[in-house]
C-alpha cells in the first residue's frame, strides 16, 4: 500500500514544520529498530513494537508479544483503525489522517521529545477498577449523561444557531464536538463556535460550497473548459487537501509531491488533448521537463526561445571595460548599474532609458550644439523639435549657433553621424535649407544613427509626409519569464561560494550575450545542481509547491 508519513516538528521559534515521506510497503512496521517504517525511540519501545497492515478493506494495528499501545486513550493490544484515531506509544503520538489521492494510509507522527517524562506520568494513571464505579452500571449512567450533554443539547443549540433563533446562555453548544482547534486564520475569522460556516448540514461531510462562500476568488487547478478535455474523474473536495482542526495553518494544505504526481506522472493517459508535458519528479535524471518561458510573443521551449523586445542591446559590449566604462570611476559596469531588485525579490525594476542609459547615451542631434537634446519616448514630438530647432537656427536666432559654422566638433558616441555635417553648407533660401536639414536629421535619427541605434524602426517608404514615414516599434521588455513558477532572487544572491555579479553570471550568461534576442534564463539542470525532491546531502529539498502554486493566481508562497 502507499503510505504518507508526515513528521511534525516544532522548531525553536515555535513554528511547526511538516515533513512528508511516501513509502510503498505491504505493512507499516513500528519500533525502535532502524529499519522500521516508523522508527520510535524510548526505553519502553520494542525493536518491533507494532504493525499496521491491511486486513480486507480495513486497517489493523497489532502489537508484538508483550507490547501495548493506547488507542484514543484506551490501552489495547490490537485494534481496527479509522481516520482520526490517535495512537500513543511511549509518548509518541501517531494519528491517522485522511490519505490524499493515491495513498491508502496517512499517518501523522509527533515524536515525543522526552520519552521518559511520559513514562513517569503513566505510572500514576488511574484505572476504572480503582474507583467506586462498577464497570457496567457506571458505564451506562455515563453513556446516557454523555449523550444528553454532548449530543442532544449541542444539537439543539446548533439548530437554534442555524435558524438564527435566540440561544439561551450557558447551554453547551456544538463547539463541544470539536475535533480540535481550527487553523489560526479560521479561528480568527470565524471564532470558536461558528461550526455551521463549514458543517452546513448535519452528518454530511464538509462541502466545497461552504468553503467557496468565503473563498470566492480561489481558482480551480484545471480551468472548467479544459476539464472536459481530460479524463481526470471527479475533482477532489477542498477538505481532501485542506485539513482542519489541527490548529496549525502550516499543516492545513497537503503539499506532498505525490499529490501532484498522481496526475502529472500519468499525463499521457489522463490529460486527453491537453498539452502538458509529463512530470514524474524533480531530481537529477530529468524527471522534470526542460523549462518553457513565457514571452510577450507566447510560450516557447527555453532552449529555442528568442526574445523580440524591439530594443537593441548587447550585454557583452556593455560589460567589457575596454569598450564601455562607468561615468564616475571608469570601471566596468556591474549588473546592479542597470538591474535593481524589487522589494519582493522576485523581479527587477524595468529598465528605463532615463535611469539606465541616458547618462552615456544623450539624445543630442546637432553636433554644433551638444547641449540640446531631443525628448525621449515621443517620436512625433522629436520630429517637431528637430524642425522647429533648425527653422530657428537657419533664420538666425541669436541664441543658437550660426547656420554655417566651421567644422563642428563631433561627439564620439555612436548615436551621432558625421554625414549630417556637410548640409551646413546649404546655400539656398533659409527656410529651404532649414527644411532640408531637418528632414535629413529626422532620417538620420530613425534610419541612421540616432533613435534607431537602440530601437527597431519600421519605415513606411510610401508615406508622403515624413512624419508618417517612421514607426518606432513598441519596446516590450520581458518581466516574467516563468508565469507558472516562482523564483526569488534574494534567496539566490549567494551561489555556493559566488557573490555579487559572479553569482548572477553563474545563472545568466550575460558576459557572452551579444544580442537582446538571447534568452539568458537558466534551464532546469541549473536548478538541479542544488535542488532535489528527496533529502540529499548538500542539496536543498524542494517540493512541487515550493515553485508552483496549486491554485492559479494564489499568492506566491501560498500558505506559511
Ligand atoms: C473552516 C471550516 C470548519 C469549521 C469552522 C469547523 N470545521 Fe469541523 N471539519 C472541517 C473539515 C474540513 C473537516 C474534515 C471533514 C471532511 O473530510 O469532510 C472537519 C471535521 C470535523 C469533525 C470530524 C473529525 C474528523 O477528524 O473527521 C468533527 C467532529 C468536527 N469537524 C467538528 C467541528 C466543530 C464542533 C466545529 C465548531 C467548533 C467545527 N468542526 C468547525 C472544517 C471545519
Ligand atoms: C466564513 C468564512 C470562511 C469559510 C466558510 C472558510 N474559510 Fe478559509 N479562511 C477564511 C478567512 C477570512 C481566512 C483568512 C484570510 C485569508 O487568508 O484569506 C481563511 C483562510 C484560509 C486558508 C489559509 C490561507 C492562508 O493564506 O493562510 C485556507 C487554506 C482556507 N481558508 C481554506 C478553507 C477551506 C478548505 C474551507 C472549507 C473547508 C474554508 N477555508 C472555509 C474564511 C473562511
Ligand atoms: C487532478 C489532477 C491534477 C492534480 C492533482 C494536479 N494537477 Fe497540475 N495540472 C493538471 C491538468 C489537467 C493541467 C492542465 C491545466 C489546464 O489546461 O487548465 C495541469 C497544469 C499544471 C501546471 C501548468 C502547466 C502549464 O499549462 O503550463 C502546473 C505547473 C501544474 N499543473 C503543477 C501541479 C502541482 C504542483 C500540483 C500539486 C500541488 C498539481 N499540478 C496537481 C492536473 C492536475
Ligand atoms: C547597461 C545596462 C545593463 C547592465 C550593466 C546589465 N544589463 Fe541585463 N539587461 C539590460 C537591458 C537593456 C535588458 C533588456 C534587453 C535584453 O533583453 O537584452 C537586460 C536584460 C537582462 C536579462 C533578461 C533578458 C534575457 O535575455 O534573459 C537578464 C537575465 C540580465 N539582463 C542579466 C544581467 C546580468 C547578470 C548582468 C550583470 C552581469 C546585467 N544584466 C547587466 C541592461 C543591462
Ligand atoms: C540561481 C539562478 C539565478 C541567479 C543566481 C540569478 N538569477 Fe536572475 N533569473 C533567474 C531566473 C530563473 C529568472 C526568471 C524568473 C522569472 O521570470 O520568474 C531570472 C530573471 C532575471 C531577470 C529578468 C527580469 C526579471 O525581473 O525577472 C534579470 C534582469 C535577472 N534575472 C538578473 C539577475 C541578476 C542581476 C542577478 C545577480 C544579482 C541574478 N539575476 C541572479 C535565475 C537566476
Ligand atoms: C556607462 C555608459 C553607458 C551606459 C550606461 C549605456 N551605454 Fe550603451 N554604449 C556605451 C558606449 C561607450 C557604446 C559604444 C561602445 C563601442 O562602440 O564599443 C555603447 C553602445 C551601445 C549600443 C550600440 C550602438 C551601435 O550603434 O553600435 C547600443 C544599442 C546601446 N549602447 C544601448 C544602450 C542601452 C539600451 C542602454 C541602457 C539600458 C545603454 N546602452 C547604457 C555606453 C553606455
Ligand atoms: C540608448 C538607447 C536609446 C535611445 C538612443 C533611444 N531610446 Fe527610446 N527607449 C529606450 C529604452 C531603454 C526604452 C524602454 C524604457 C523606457 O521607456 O524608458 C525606450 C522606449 C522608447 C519608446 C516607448 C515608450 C513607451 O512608453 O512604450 C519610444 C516611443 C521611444 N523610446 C522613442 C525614442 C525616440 C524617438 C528616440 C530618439 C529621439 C529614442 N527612443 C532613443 C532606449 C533608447
Ligand atoms: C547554487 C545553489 C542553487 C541553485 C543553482 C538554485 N538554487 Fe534555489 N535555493 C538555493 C538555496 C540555498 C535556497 C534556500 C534559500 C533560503 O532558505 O533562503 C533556495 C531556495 C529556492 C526556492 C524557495 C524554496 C522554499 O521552499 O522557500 C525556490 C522556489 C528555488 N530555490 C528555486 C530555484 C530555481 C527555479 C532554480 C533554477 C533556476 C534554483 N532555485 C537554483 C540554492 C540554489
Ligand atoms: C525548482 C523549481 C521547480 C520545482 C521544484 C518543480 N518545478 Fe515544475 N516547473 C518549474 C519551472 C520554472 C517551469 C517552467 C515555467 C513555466 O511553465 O511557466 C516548470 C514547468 C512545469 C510544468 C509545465 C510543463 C509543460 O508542459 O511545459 C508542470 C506540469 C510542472 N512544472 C509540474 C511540476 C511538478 C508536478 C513538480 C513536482 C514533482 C514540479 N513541477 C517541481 C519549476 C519547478
Ligand atoms: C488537490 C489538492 C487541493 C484541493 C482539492 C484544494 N486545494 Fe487549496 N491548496 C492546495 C495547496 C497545495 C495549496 C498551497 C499552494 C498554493 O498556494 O497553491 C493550497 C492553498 C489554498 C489557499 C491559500 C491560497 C493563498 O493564496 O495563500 C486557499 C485559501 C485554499 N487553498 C482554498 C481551497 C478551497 C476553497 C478549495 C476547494 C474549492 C481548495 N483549496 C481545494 C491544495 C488543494
Amino acid at each position: 500500500m502507499m503510505v504518507l508519513i508526515r513528521y511534525l516538528r516544532r522548531g525553536p521559534d515555535g513554528i511547526s514544520e511538516a515533513q512528508d515521506f511516501e513509502v510503498e510497503t505491504r505493512a507499516v512496521t513500528i519500533g525502535s529498530a532502524a529499519d522500521r517504517t516508523i522508527q520510535l525511540l524510548g526505553r519502553s519501545v520494542g525493536a518491533q513494537h507494532a504493525t499496521i497492515a491491511a486486513v480486507g478493506s480495513k486497517l489493523k494495528l497489532s502489537c508484538a508479544r508483550g507490547r501495548r499501545f493506547q488507542l484514543n486513550g484506551k490501552e489495547v493490544r490490537s485494534a481496527a483503525l479509522n481516520v482520526g484515531d490517535e495512537i500513543l506509544i511511549a509518548g509518541h503520538r501517531l494519528r491517522l489522517i485522511n490519505p490524499p489521492a493515491g495513498f491508502d494510509l496517512g499517518v501523522e507522527v509527533q515524536l515525543n521529545a522526552a520519552a521518559d517524562a511520559s513514562e513517569f506520568e503513566m505510572a500514576f494513571r488511574t484505572d476504572l477498577d480503582q474507583t467506586w464505579l462498577s464497570k457496567r452500571g457506571g458505564a451506562w449512567m455515563l453513556a446516557v449523561l454523555a449523550a444528553a450533554l454532548a449530543l442532544l443539547l449541542p444539537l439543539r443549540t446548533a439548530i437554534l444557531h442555524r435558524e438564527g433563533a435566540h440561544v439561551p446562555a450557558g447551554l453547551p453548544d456544538e463547539a463541544l464536538w470539536s475535533a480540535g482547534p481550527l487553523i489560526p486564520p479560521h479561528e480568527l475569522a470565524l471564532g470558536g463556535s461558528n461550526c455551521g460556516a463549514c458543517h452546513q448540514e448535519f452528518f454530511v461531510r464538509v462541502q466545497d460550497g461552504a468553503c467557496r462562500q468565503c473563498h470566492q476568488p480561489i481558482q480551480d487547478h484545471v480551468v472548467k473548459q479544459d476539464l472536459a478535455l481530460a479524463h481526470l474523474g471527479a475533482p477532489q473536495r477542498c477538505a481532501q487537501c485542506h485539513a482542519e482542526h489541527d490548529g496549525d495553518a502550516a499543516l492545513s494544505a497537503i503539499r506532498l509531491d505525490g499529490l501532484c504526481l498522481a496526475c502529472h506522472a500519468q499525463s499521457k493517459s489522463l490529460f486527453g488533448s491537453l498539452k502538458v508535458q509529463t512530470v514524474s519528479g524533480f531530481a537529477s535524471g530529468g524527471a522534470h521537463p526542460a523549462f518553457s518561458v513565457t514571452l510577450q510573443t507566447g510560450r516557447e521551449p527555453l532552449a529555442a526561445a528568442q526574445e523580440h523586445s524591439n530594443l537593441k542591446f548587447s550585454h557583452a559590449q556593455h560589460l567589457d571595460a575596454s569598450r564601455v566604462s562607468r561615468a564616475g570611476d571608469g570601471g566596468a559596469l556591474g549588473c546592479s548599474d542597470c538591474h535593481r531588485l524589487e522589494r519582493t525579490g522576485e523581479h527587477f525594476e524595468p529598465i528605463t532609458m532615463a535611469r539606465d542609459c541616458a547618462s552615456c547615451h544623450q539624445l543630442t542631434f546637432d553636433p554644433a550644439n551638444p547641449s540640446r537634446e531631443l525628448p525621449h519616448g515621443k517620436p512625433l514630438e522629436a520630429m517637431y523639435v528637430i524642425e522647429d530647432y533648425f527653422a530657428r537656427r537657419y533664420s538666425g536666432d541669436p541664441k543658437l549657433p550660426p547656420a554655417h559654422p566651421a567644422a563642428a566638433a563631433l561627439r564620439r558616441l555612436p548615436d551621432r553621424d558625421a554625414a549630417a555635417a556637410p548640409l551646413d553648407s546649404c546655400s539656398g533660401a533659409a527656410y529651404l535649407c532649414a527644411n532640408r536639414r531637418a528632414a535629413a536629421e529626422i532620417e538620420n535619427q530613425f534610419a541612421g544613427r540616432g533613435c534607431v541605434s537602440c530601437h527597431t524602426v519600421t519605415e513606411h517608404a510610401a508615406a508622403k509626409d515624413i512624419h508618417d514615414r517612421f514607426e518606432v516599434l513598441p519596446v516590450r521588455l520581458n518581466y516574467e519569464y516563468f508565469s507558472g513558477a516562482r523564483f526569488n532572487h534574494r534567496q539566490h544572491a549567494i551561489q555556493k561560494n559566488l557573490l555579487g555579479d559572479e553569482a548572477c553570471v553563474s545563472c545568466h550568461s550575460a558576459r557572452s550575450s551579444t544580442h537582446s534576442t538571447d534568452v539568458m534564463i537558466p534551464d532546469v539542470d541549473r536548478c538541479l545542481q542544488c535542488h532535489t525532491q528527496r533529502h540529499e546531502k548538500d542539496k536543498v529539498t524542494t517540493q512541487c509547491v515550493s515553485c508552483h502554486t496549486y491554485h492559479p493566481g494564489a499568492s506566491p508562497g501560498g500558505l506559511p
